[in-house]
């Protein structure tokens, strides 16, 4: 804990909401932006280019990725939204855009922006929290392509479930009906190992932020070559029609710290091991689930196979919104525990996380508070 900027007092239990800042990497973004603000010009204008390549060559190298693919975006939201809206042209009114009822809030908003400018219908396939063969997992998506389908969006691991879908065999069977697919991998970089060559998805988008704990808030964009012509970003400028990586590393002036700190924190992970964490992760969030789920009398309902570093655990009662949020602000006002409760097929969960800095007391202590607030 005595490694990160995390408040001591605090139960941080929700690592997957935003990440969470190690000093190292903290101090590293410091003397960066100290050395930008020396000579912002010179930084911004003629030696950008070539820390961005040399941040995308570290990533490439972390994601098993085509570096020549790979661009830099603020966030997860700004990826979905930018490979939507670069499709949009060809797609007619009554065409679909696949996704899951796992999918991200934001990205069902974009959906259904999308369907009310162009008329691209959103398709939603019920994925269960109870499955336990991927290739069932698989079926569940797949069975609702239709000749209409022009794109499949599926989470690498959902926010509101802590799912981790088999994407690589879901890559697979859209590419056999020829339609390509955007992994919304949010949560995926650092959290699970990532092999973006072999995985083979048209677009592939990953925070930084969260559980490779940049600063906030990094991203990267991965394009297989056919589409990396189409994609370009939202906002054009100066080097819109420049190729790929020109368009997306100048979109207008902004910060670049948190992308150029993005080395110290793959280094910090690397010090510590990535096998070691993600199994202490799992080890943690196993253990922490299993005790709040017995104070509340109910169960962990995702399947060995489908989990990482968060888990998510029935609640007794059904809430509405209003009153999660409200449990939610009073576990961290009262009782300094952050977590965040999630509502998936008409039922109620508090998703756990688990992160290097947590301790087995910190999920006793989520396990005390939450059946008195329940
Ligand atoms: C699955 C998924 N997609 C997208 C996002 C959006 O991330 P951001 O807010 O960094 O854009 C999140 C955030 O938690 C997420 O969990």
């Amino acid at each position: 804990m005595s490694e990160w900027l995390l408040d001591p007092d605090v139960t941080y239990l929700n690592h997957g909401a935003f990440g969470a800042l190690p000093k190292v990497v903290a101090e590293a973004a410091a003397q960066l932006r100290v050395e930008m603000e020396r000579n912002p010009a010179d930084l911004l204008m003629r030696r950008l280019p070539d820390l961005l390549d040399q941040v995308r060559g570290r990533l490439a190298e972390f994601l098993h990725a085509d570096e020549a693919g790979c661009v830099f975006l603020a966030n997860a939201t700004a990826g979905t939204a930018t490979v939507i809206r670069s499709l949009a042209p060809d797609m007619q009114p009554g065409d679909e855009i696949l996704t899951t009822d796992h999918r991200y809030q934001a990205v069902q908003v974009q959906l259904q922006a999308h369907a009310n400018r162009d008329g691209v219908v959103p398709v939603f396939a019920h994925v269960p929290l109870d499955l336990t063969d991927p290739s069932d997992v698989v079926t569940a998506i797949i069975e609702r392509v239709t000749r209409r389908t022009r794109l499949i969006v599926v989470d690498s691991i959902a926010s509101a479930s802590g799912f981790v879908f088999p994407v690589a065999q879901i890559v697979e069977a859209a590419h056999e009906r020829g339609v390509p697919v955007l992994v919304d991998a949010a949560h995926a970089p650092g959290q699970i190992a990532n092999d973006l060559e072999q995985l083979g998805a048209d677009f592939w988008v990953g925070n930084l932020h969260k559980w490779v704990c940049s600063p906030r808030a990094a991203a990267i964009l991965s394009i297989t070559p056919q589409w990396r012509e189409k994609i370009r970003p939202l906002v054009p400028s100066h080097l819109f029609a420049d190729g790929l990586q020109p368009a997306f590393d100048w979109t207008g002036t902004f910060d670049p710290v948190n992308l150029l700190a993005v080395p110290a924190a793959l280094d910090f992970w690397a010090g510590l091991g990535w096998d070691g964490v993600r199994r202490r992760q799992r080890e943690l969030v196993d253990a922490g689930a299993a005790v709040v789920a017995a104070a509340l009398g109910t169960t962990t309902r995702v399947d060995d196979r489908f989990r990482a570093a968060m888990r998510i655990v029935e609640l007794p009662d059904r809430l509405d919104a209003s009153r999660a949020r409200s449990i939610e602000a009073t576990l961290s006002a009262r009782y300094r525990v952050e977590v965040s409760l999630m509502n998936l097929h008409d039922r109620d969960f508090v998703r756990v996380c688990g992160q290097v800095y947590n301790e087995p007391a910190d999920y006793d202590r989520l396990a005390r508070a939450l059946p008195e607030l329940l």
